[in-house]
């Protein structure tokens, strides 16, 4: 590593061009996947009520005090996080043995992006399959013609592995587009307009849900905390989730972090990101389990939840003729969370990324494409999971079952650890208040005892108490 840059600290990147486009992109990155696919059904499956309880208080108590960490720690080391955690540990007169976090971070981005993109894929091919209005079937005699659609058009999509393939690799490759062009380009235009739109379109589908599905029941489903139903594994899920949902665990944030000017306030944005991320992922559990106990479906069917219920509820929104109705809005609708999940899927890729450029001098879109063909290997695992391979199962279940396991409730969670560990032990306060706040006011005092001892214990704790259920 050269010492020049030690002294000489400028992004290699470039910089977001403002403040607006910052929370935009790291907004962008939490808001995805996390929020509307996986959160309803791993809330469903963990009982409800009190696992909600127990993701908010690892949100706001662990994950947020990480966002400002890895912020602050790419703001100060303005290289990839591997190279920014080696400098500042040296800087900070530490061994550099803290750069393997960052490594860490670059590994579990990759395994992360190798089965969030097949979901994405499927979010993808229900674009299509909306706006070829496959969900609405009036011919059928069945009872509820619809429901069994729904269902039976998931099942043939997870099991033609070669379909998945397909969507898997196209998402992949858009994915790559960006990443190889540089990500700030075409990342802050689109995500100006995708994010609002977003949040309208659930807002939306909150006051159908509110009409016309069983609003209240979702509520009490959501809200109602059943302490008898919550395990030791399903506190460990909650905290993983936080991590996931916001990001925060293997440096992704911290890669954003590092093209941000110098200026600007790194608690403010993170808590309105918190917020928003927070808020996206409660309106979509509220209209999920609307729309579940409506129509009778299963609250605890597993990865399927969304494909299954939500085309059901466009599906009975037959205003405007069939044609503008169910199938047009739920088109609408798989757009944009294939966009929400397109902007969190740069943001796991990019450390991968900015690290080989940086470590072995390649251009960018060399990097792109080693680890686009690395991850889309890797991903074969979590095709094949549904269908060929659905049988092959060990500790936690499938190929695709182990790695989300592993990667948001053991790699993340440790990531944030050490990274929260590092900013609160490592790093001398008196930077850490040159960056956050002069004056050491009253956040900047409870964010570092948070960081220095609450989550660090908080992490342990739950780590050490559910070791017995993980049985490995
Ligand atoms: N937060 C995203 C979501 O909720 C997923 C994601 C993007 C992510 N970047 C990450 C998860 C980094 C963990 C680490 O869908």
């Amino acid at each position: 590593m050269n010492t020049k840059s030690i002294n000489n600290r400028s992004s290699l990147h470039g910089y977001w061009s403002s403040r607006f486009s910052f929370i935009l992109a790291v907004a962008g990155s939490a808001v995805g996947l996390g929020n509307i696919w996986k959160f309803p059904y791993i809330a469903g499956v963990n009982g409800g009520g009190a696992f909600v309880l127990v993701y908010l208080l690892c949100v706001f108590l662990i994950g947020l005090p990480i966002l400002v960490s890895e912020i602050l720690i790419g703001r100060m080391g303005r290289r990839n996080p591997v190279a920014s955690m080696r400098h500042l540990s040296l800087e900070s007169s530490s061994l550099p043995y803290w750069q393997y976090v960052g490594l860490a971070g670059v590994l579990s981005g990759i395994l992360i992006l190798s089965f969030y993109s097949v979901i994405a894929g499927w979010s993808l091919s229900y674009i299509f399959k909306s706006f070829s209005h496959s969900f609405i079937d009036s011919s059928s005699t069945l009872q509820n013609p619809i429901i069994n659609d729904a269902g039976s058009i998931f099942d043939d999509l997870i099991n033609d592995w070669k379909v998945m393939l397909f969507w898997h690799t196209l998402f992949l490759y858009m994915t790559f587009c960006v990443v190889a062009r540089g990500i700030k380009g075409g990342l802050e235009k689109a995500i100006r307009i995708l994010m609002p739109l977003l949040i309208l379109l659930l807002v939306g589908l909150l006051f159908y849900s509110i009409f016309n599905g069983h609003f209240i029941e979702s509520v009490y489903f959501m809200f109602a905390p059943k302490f008898s139903e919550l395990t030791a594994s399903g506190v460990l899920i909650a905290l993983g989730h936080a991590f996931f949902t916001l990001s925060v665990g293997m440096g992704a944030i911290m890669a954003y972090g590092a093209y941000l000017p110098s200026d600007l306030s790194i608690g403010k944005i993170s808590i309105a990101v918190v917020f928003v991320d927070t808020l996206i992922a409660i309106i979509a559990g509220l209209v999920i389990f609307s729309v579940v106990f409506a129509n009778g479906l299963d609250p605890e069917q597993g990865p399927g939840l969304i494909f299954v219920s939500l085309p059901i509820a466009f599906g009975s929104m037959p205003f405007l003729g069939n044609w503008l109705g169910g199938g047009f809005f739920a088109g609408i609708f798989f757009c944009l969370l294939s966009l929400a999940a397109w902007t969190s899927a740069i943001s796991l890729m990019e450390p991968a990324v900015a690290w080989l450029i940086e470590k072995f001098h390649i251009d960018r879109f060399k990097a792109a494409l080693i680890i686009f063909l690395i991850i889309w290997l890797v991903g074969l695992g979590n095709v094949f999971s549904f269908n060929l391979l659905s049988e092959f199962t060990f500790l936690q279940g499938t190929i695709f079952d182990n790695l989300d396991y592993l990667t948001s409730n053991i790699m993340l969670p440790i990531g944030g650890l050490l990274i929260v560990i590092f900013a609160g032990w490592i790093i001398k306060e008196e930077r850490l208040s040159m960056q956050l706040d002069k004056s050491k006011g009253f956040c900047f005092k409870l964010w570092l005892f948070l960081s220095k001892y609450i989550v660090p214990a908080a992490v342990l704790i739950i780590f050490v108490r559910s070791i017995g259920i993980l049985s490995l």
